[in-house]
């Protein structure tokens, strides 16, 4: 990740608008689109992106501090609406920072398409098999511009009888560098479509990315000293021991598990709508994900061993840096230059740090002082500014 300067911003939040704003765009590649924290996208460019565009809707854009992630400071914009989860998010990764900040890593950026095929021949499967070669160099006929950056059509997968005896499925798998990769998936799936209808015999059904990217896991950890998380009247020790109580109440219960969840995606979705990526997609692979045993579960992992709380987190997260508003979008632009991401796979280390700290404040607010106290400290002050440091 490219430096943009110490995360740990002390007193941020004491400062007014306007001047926040001048300290953030300050360190701002000089080639960025002058003011782009400052709304109002250009209507031409709405125009183009959605259809029977009438103007844009405008959400609170704000910047996490405390964040340190592979050992980077990061600052870490959020498009979010709700109060408090800006605040939390800063809270929870200043606590991190304590021990070594996060850890993250994230899966080769492979996206797959899935080609349906109906009716197939009894021999189909294993034509398709040995085709393997020839469909990928066909897939990869549609990228020219992927190939040449190393991406493109990596491999086939087979699946016979999908949920009915005459329904094949074939799983086209592409390494998509920086892009989120659907656009491409989805063409690619197209292109070979015809030519899996002949060599299977059967009638080509749907062709579309999955969002169960499993094989573009991003994982995340921290290992907080205990001493941190203490916290108005509480001990360390205690904010801890419920923490890993709250875990345990989502690990036993799915209604439990789906509100876990939704505070890790308070997290992860507003740093994918500030970064211009397709929250839809990655809240869909993430629920999918946390079902795969059969029992809805939570995303996020938490434990106390000797004087630590661990964290940990891994979900699908098929982000891109290029293609869609990430490019086009002049704020979204401005933003992933601001956390200094240099690729997909650092976006997602990123994401997944921001996850799991959202998930670690309210778990931490839910077992001391309880959700509604920390949250009304911050409705109380508005239209000031927050009296809590964040
Ligand atoms: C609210 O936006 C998110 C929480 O409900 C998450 C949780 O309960 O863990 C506080």
């Amino acid at each position: 990740m490219k430096s943009r300067g110490a995360s740990r911003l002390k007193g941020f939040y004491r400062m007014g608008l306007d001047a926040r704003r001048s300290e953030i765009e300050k360190r701002l590649a000089p080639s960025t689109h002058a003011r782009p924290f400052l709304g109002s996208a250009p209507p031409e460019l709405i125009d183009t992106m959605v259809e029977n565009a009438v103007g844009a809707f405008e959400m609170p854009l704000g910047i996490a501090v405390n964040f340190l992630v592979n050992g980077s400071d990061v600052l870490v914009p959020m498009a979010i609406e709700e109060p408090s989860v800006i605040a939390a998010a800063s809270n929870a990764a200043k606590m991190a920072r304590a021990g070594s900040g996060f850890q993250a890593t994230s899966d080769p950026p492979l996206t797959v398409g899935q080609i349906e095929i109906l009716n197939p021949q009894q021999t189909g499967a294993a034509r398709i098999e040995t085709a393997r070669e020839e469909i990928l160099a066909l897939a990869n006929t549609t990228q020219e511009a992927l190939v040449a950056l190393g991406g493109g059509a990596r491999d086939l997968i087979v699946r016979e009888h999908v949920g009915a005896s005459d329904r094949l499925v074939v799983h086209l798998v592409v390494d998509c560098v920086d892009a989120m990769g659907a656009n491409v998936v989805n063409t690619m799936a197209e292109a070979v479509s015809d030519r899996l209808a002949t060599l299977s015999g059967g009638r080509i059904g749907l062709r579309i990315v999955t969002n169960l990217a499993d094989q573009r896991l991003a994982r995340a950890t921290c290992a907080i000293p205990l001493h941190a998380l203490a916290r108005r009247g509480f001990k360390g020790s205690e904010v801890a021991k419920g923490i890993e109580r709250a875990y345990a109440f989502a690990a036993a219960d799915p209604y439990r598990a789906a509100t876990h969840n939704k505070g890790i995606f308070n997290g992860i979705d507003a740093v994918l709508t500030a970064t211009g990526n397709d929250w839809r997609a990655v809240e869909a692979g993430g629920h999918a994900y946390a079902a795969r045993s059969g029992r809805y579960s939570p995303l996020s992992t938490w434990h106390i061993q000797d004087d630590g709380l661990f964290g940990t987190i891994a979900l699908p997260l098929a982000v891109g840096i290029v293609g869609g508003a990430s490019r086009s979008h002049p704020t979204a632009r401005a933003c992933l230059d601001l956390m200094g991401v240099e690729t997909a796979a650092e976006l997602a280390c990123v994401v997944a740090a921001t996850g799991l700290a959202t998930n670690l404040a309210a778990l931490a607010a839910l077992s001391s002082e309880g959700i509604q106290q920390g949250h009304m400290r911050l409705h109380k002050r508005k239209p000031d500014l927050p009296t809590e440091s964040p």
